[in-house]
């Protein structure tokens, strides 16, 4: 599968390449992107389809469905298959109408959250989907208020027109009251559920008329030009009256697209179709290329790195363990901010103040993966890691400075670990640290005994660690109670006084994976007393790497 789809794409490539192209046209063409949405809205189906018009899956139907056995392609692990979540960030290239479009994937789950928070400093733009018979929900709204930390843009898709649904002006509605930004709606659907008969773009003037079954691939869309073409008539009966009197009320009600204020984070445009009759999902994709930002540059905590700058810079927002069991590696995955990647060059790493020669950086689609010749800004690479490698590491020309803003947060949840089999602590610890060198959870090793304590955000990831413990380690480990109720980063820039805490506070002091020093608490009581006895020393609940 890999060689044709990696044919086709080079196949489309080299059309767009006739002539070599400058750098900053390789970066204008670049649009980075994850998907935002609450479980179940429909996301693993988007991406589907997007890969479906991106040429880089043949038919929609052989790469998902719980029910047929079939896993998705971004779902690699047997955790996914067994849960039906997504515990894996993975990255898929494409092309698109002359365009090269990178699709982070993020975990669905919940508890994942971190890993999620992290993939979204990574991209330029999201997609918003959201189930339209449900309306805005939880997980959506906290996502949102990550992609408000950066200003990113959002594109909104309304799924599931194929089902009844809320009425369009309500769910508009919804998104800026809870989400507090103005909506632009760019299609406006026509009908619902049975009698979903397509939808009208605002922009273009043109009816796309929806034919069911067709899910599984390309739909040919029958396009009738003109709001008062009498073959609109025709075709959607009374349908056509009742949809040119809904447009007289939206065109009034609603906001007109703005750019400005769309890549301000300010207003997004709203799309309506469904993911499942693959209807609508190309609209957005066509909006998506026009409109979204071409890869952005970004903060250090020494200077702003635009995109144009040709000289290499990058960051690592993830780490996975073991990705394919067949390679049994750990890849960081580095978004190139600024210049060009080539085969064998030299990179700085600034935390470590080395440089590193790379000839075997990859990229991905969807769990396949090939070696890179290129890569530009905005792309996705993947390092391999020998253990050097860590989540916010900084790779850049020579400067020596670092990307900002890529999150760790104090965990709330704590257990001791412990083996089954004691002849494996060394494999133990060896799982335990690239797990949470790649985020999976976090590990801290109290300075006065020899416990391990595992720390999580989400209870779904204790399992998850014990059960990647077991396949790709061969350790067998279990849980018991830990007397840790938070924990919290330690920092002093006075060494005298940050001796005397350590040794006043040895029985509660830990190295977390990164070997940073932390404060595990027994109880909340026992935190605030610290930090009142202690006024010099900050006790951090995030810590950036
Ligand atoms: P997620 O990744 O956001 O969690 O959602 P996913 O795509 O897995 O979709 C969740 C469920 O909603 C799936 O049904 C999927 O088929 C369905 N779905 C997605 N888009 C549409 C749509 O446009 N219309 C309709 N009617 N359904 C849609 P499922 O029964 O949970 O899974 P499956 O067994 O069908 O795979």
């Amino acid at each position: 599968m890999l060689d044709t789809m990696r044919g086709r794409i080079s196949a489309h490539l080299k059309q767009l390449d006739r002539e070599p192209m400058s750098y900053q046209q390789e970066v204008n063409k670049r649009r980075t992107f994850a998907i935002i949405s609450h479980p179940d809205a429909g996301k693993t189906t988007i991406t589907e389809k997007v890969l479906l018009f991106g040429n880089a899956l043949q038919k929609a139907g052989t790469v998902k469905g719980k029910k047929s056995g079939q896993h998705a392609k971004s779902d690699w692990m047997e955790m996914e298959k067994e849960r039906g979540i997504s515990v894996t960030t993975s990255v898929m290239q494409f092309p698109y109408k002359q365009h090269l479009v990178n699709l982070l994937d993020t975990p669905g789950h919940e508890d994942f959250s971190e890993d999620t928070y992290r993939t979204l400093t990574a991209v330029d733009s999201c997609l918003m989907v959201i189930d339209a018979a449900k309306g805005v929900e939880a997980r959506t709204i906290k996502l949102m208020e990550v992609t408000r930390l950066r200003d990113t843009p959002i594109i909104t898709f309304m799924n599931k027109l194929d089902r009844d649904t809320r009425d369009p002006i309500d769910l508009l509605d919804e998104v800026e009251d809870i989400l507090n930004i103005k909506c632009a709606p760019i299609t406006w659907p026509i009908g619902m559920g049975k009698e979903f008969k397509g939808v009208y773009h605002l922009l273009r003037d043109e009816t796309m008329l929806y034919k069911t079954g067709m899910g599984h691939t390309i739909q040919e869309e029958r396009i009738i030009k003109g709001l008062n073409n009498p073959d609109l008539d025709a075709a959607i009966g009374s349908y056509a009256e009742e949809l040119r009197e809904m447009l007289e009320l939206v065109k009034g009600a609603s906001h007109e697209f703005d750019l400005e204020e769309f890549l301000n984070g300010e207003l997004t445009p709203v799309y309506f179709g469904t993911a499942l009759g693959n209807f609508g999902v190309d609209h957005m994709l066509d909006g998506l290329v026009e409109w979204a930002p071409k890869p952005q540059g970004r903060q250090t905590d020494l200077q702003a790195v635009s995109a144009d700058d040709e000289r290499f810079s990058g960051f690592v927002f993830k780490i996975q363990a073991n990705m394919d069991p067949k390679h049994r590696d750990r890849i960081a995955f580095c978004r190139i901010v600024s210049g060009k990647y080539q085969k064998g060059m030299k990179m700085h790493q600034t935390r470590i103040g080395k440089d590193v020669r790379i000839s075997d950086a990859l990229t991905f689609l969807a769990g396949d993966r090939a070696l890179l010749e290129e890569a530009y800004a905005g792309d996705i690479i993947g390092l391999h890691n020998h253990g050097s490698i860590q989540i916010g590491d900084t790779f850049t020309w020579g400067e020596k400075f670092r990307f900002a803003g890529i999150p760790n947060f104090a965990p709330e949840l704590f257990k001791r670990i412990r083996l089954r089999d004691p002849l494996k602590q060394k494999q133990l610890l060896k799982g335990l640290v690239q797990l949470s060198e790649e985020g999976a959870v976090q590990l801290f090793r109290p300075l006065t005994n020899n416990d391990l304590v595992v720390g999580a955000v989400g209870v779904l990831q204790f399992d998850v660690v014990v059960a990647r413990l077991k396949a790709e380690y061969n350790v067998d480990a279990l849980y018991e109670h830990v007397n840790v109720t938070t924990a919290r980063w330690i920092h002093c820039d006075d060494a005298k006084k940050l001796d005397e805490f350590k040794r006043k506070a040895e029985v509660n002091l830990a190295l977390d994976g990164g070997d940073n020093l932390t404060y595990i608490a027994p109880t909340m009581v026992n935190l605030n007393l610290s930090q009142e006895r202690y006024p010099d020393i900050k006790f951090l609940k995030t810590r950036e790497h």
